[in-house]
């Protein structure tokens, strides 16, 4: 008889909630956890501290920038960066507090130490030298990822960091150097610029945020080269001198050519992450990869040795906190028996900056290269009137609706609480909806939410407020 039904390896949201949703179908669960803390890089050195970081710089920013013109007149603002370190702590504390709350709740066995599958069934747990064999009838794999690192520059996560030392500065940096435009060298570039440090991004294409809609990612880098970043872009970093007080960063254009020097008090490597697969024995138990080190997983989860599943960013797909929970509640009912399923076609992203930048569904580049006929609507925060009188009119809302039916394929915006907008267009999309159904619908006045429904009543060209 195994001990339990399930045992997941991991507890960040893909792990943890799929443990939780286990619990919840009937399952004996246990977790397996080989960091000191529950809730994996997301709790603990992703998603909650960088965020905790962003709000804190951003009340920085706003208290010595934007009080004045609301008639709110306080002296300059000073930063007290312990205490503001302290705050993310406290974040991170309570999250990962409420995931231990979740285990005891869910009678979830917390099982200290690293996880190593034997083969179908069998988990080795091992920690301060001592090992036990968990017997159980299914295995998720929900191990994560790491940082991508740069040949040849050594991370220190003092001078050279990687997003890990970057979320723990002791002191704001004159001069940071950004390797890579992504979603982390923009969020946490924003926190140290918030706070003084003057910021260079070093990007390898020639735009900024791969991935993000052309024109959103072009007025994004517009705005942020007002607020101060200063991007270069077609270029890597291809070495980094220790030797002196300060960094120098040797840079040479992505297609060959003349280097040049930056000097930086601190660089941050920013390329991307890999799938972290270290030490869980997964050649010896035939575990099988893709080319790109990802567990290889079929429609359903399950890897190539059975009773073996795996999740979140250890597969295939976008590195995002809410794809990998969703997954862990898929795979947990189809353990179940159940028919499970993530909608891949609707999963949102959000770069927490300010403005913020959210999107759901295809991109304009997308829908071209797979010859898609689709309309456009647009809608400015200029004309939004609840932006105006916030005086917050950066950004815009863009609709692309199939050009036959309607059916909205993509939303993106770029504005102030954009992250919060986008969750209405995703719940259209997942019912299939069109833009006539969005701009049909009646939105409170004022919001920046109108912003939508007039983008959507763009895509037929009888926008009200345009
Ligand atoms: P992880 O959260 O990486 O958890 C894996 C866990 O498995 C870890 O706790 C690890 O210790 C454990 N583990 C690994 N191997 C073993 C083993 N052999 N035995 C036992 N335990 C093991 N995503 C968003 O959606 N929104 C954001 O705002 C966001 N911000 C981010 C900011 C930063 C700075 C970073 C780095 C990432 C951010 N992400 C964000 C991405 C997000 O953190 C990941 O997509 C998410 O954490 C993936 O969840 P996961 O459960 O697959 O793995
Ligand atoms: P990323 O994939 O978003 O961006 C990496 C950038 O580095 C790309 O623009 C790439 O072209 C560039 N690059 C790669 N090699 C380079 C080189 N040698 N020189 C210069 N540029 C180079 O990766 P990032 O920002 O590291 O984030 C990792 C993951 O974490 C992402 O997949 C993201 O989904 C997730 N994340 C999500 C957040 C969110 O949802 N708000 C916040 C932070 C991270």
């Amino acid at each position: 008889m195994a001990t339990y039904d399930l045992v997941v390896i991991g507890t960040g949201p893909g792990g943890y909630v799929c443990a939780v949703r286990a619990s919840q179908l009937g399952m004996k669960v246990a977790v397996v956890e080989k960091n000191a803390t529950l809730g994996g890089t997301c709790l603990n050195v992703g998603c909650m501290p960088s965020k905790a970081l962003l709000h804190a710089s951003e009340m920085f920013e706003e208290a010595g920038h934007s009080f004045a013109k609301m008639g709110v007149s306080v002296s300059a603002p000073k930063l007290d960066l312990p205490s503001m370190m302290n705050f993310k702590q406290q974040g991170i504390d309570g999250n990962v507090k409420g995931v231990e709350f979740l285990m005891k709740k869910n009678k979830i066995d917390v099982l200290k130490g690293s996880g190593k599958i034997l083969g179908t069934g069998k988990v080795e747990v091992s920690a301060d030298g001592k090992s036990q064999i968990v017997d159980t009838k299914s295995i998720v794999i929900a191990t994560g990822s790491d940082i991508a690192r740069l040949k040849g520059i050594e991370i220190d996560e003092t001078r050279i960091v990687s997003s890990t030392g970057a979320l723990s500065l002791d002191k704001v940096p004159g001069k940071l150097l950004i390797v890579g435009a992504g979603v982390i060298g923009l969020e946490l570039g924003s926190v140290w610029h918030r706070l003084g440090a003057e910021v260079v991004v070093v990007e390898f294409l020639d735009r900024i945020l791969p991935g993000m809609d052309g024109e959103i990612a072009k007025q994004f880098q517009r705005i942020l080269e007002k607020q101060g970043f200063a991007f270069k872009l077609g270029a890597k970093v291809t070495g980094v001198d220790t030797s002196g007080k300060t960094l120098k960063a040797t840079i040479e254009p992505a297609a060959g050519g003349a280097a040049e020097t930056l000097e930086a008090d601190v660089v941050l490597v920013a390329i991307g992450r890999v799938p972290y697969t270290d030490g869980l024995g997964l050649k010896e138990a035939g575990v099988a990869l893709d080319n790109r080190g990802r567990v290889q997983i079929d429609p359903h989860f399950a890897t190539s040795v059975k009773g073996v599943y795996a999740i979140g960013d250890v597969v295939a797909g976008p590195m995002l906190a809410h794809k990998a929970e969703d997954e862990g509640v898929a795979v947990a009912e189809i353990i179940a028996g159940q028919a499970g399923h993530v909608n891949y076609d609707v999963i949102p992203g959000v770069v927490y900056t300010t403005p913020e930048v959210s999107s759901v569904g295809k991109t304009e580049e997308e829908l071209k290269q797979a010859g898609v006929a689709y309309t456009v609507g647009k809608f400015p925060f200029t004309a939004n009137g609840r932006s105006k009188v916030n005086q917050t009119t950066d950004g815009f809302v863009k609709i692309l609706a199939d050009a036959k039916t309607d059916r909205v394929l993509g939303v993106h915006i770029i504005g102030r609480e954009a992250g919060e907008m986008i969750h209405e267009a995703a719940v259209l999309m997942e019912f299939g909806g069109s833009a006539e159904d969005l701009a049909r619908t009646c939105h409170a006045h004022p919001t920046r939410s109108e912003a939508i429904k007039e983008a959507a009543l763009a895509v037929g060209k009888r926008a009200i407020h345009m």
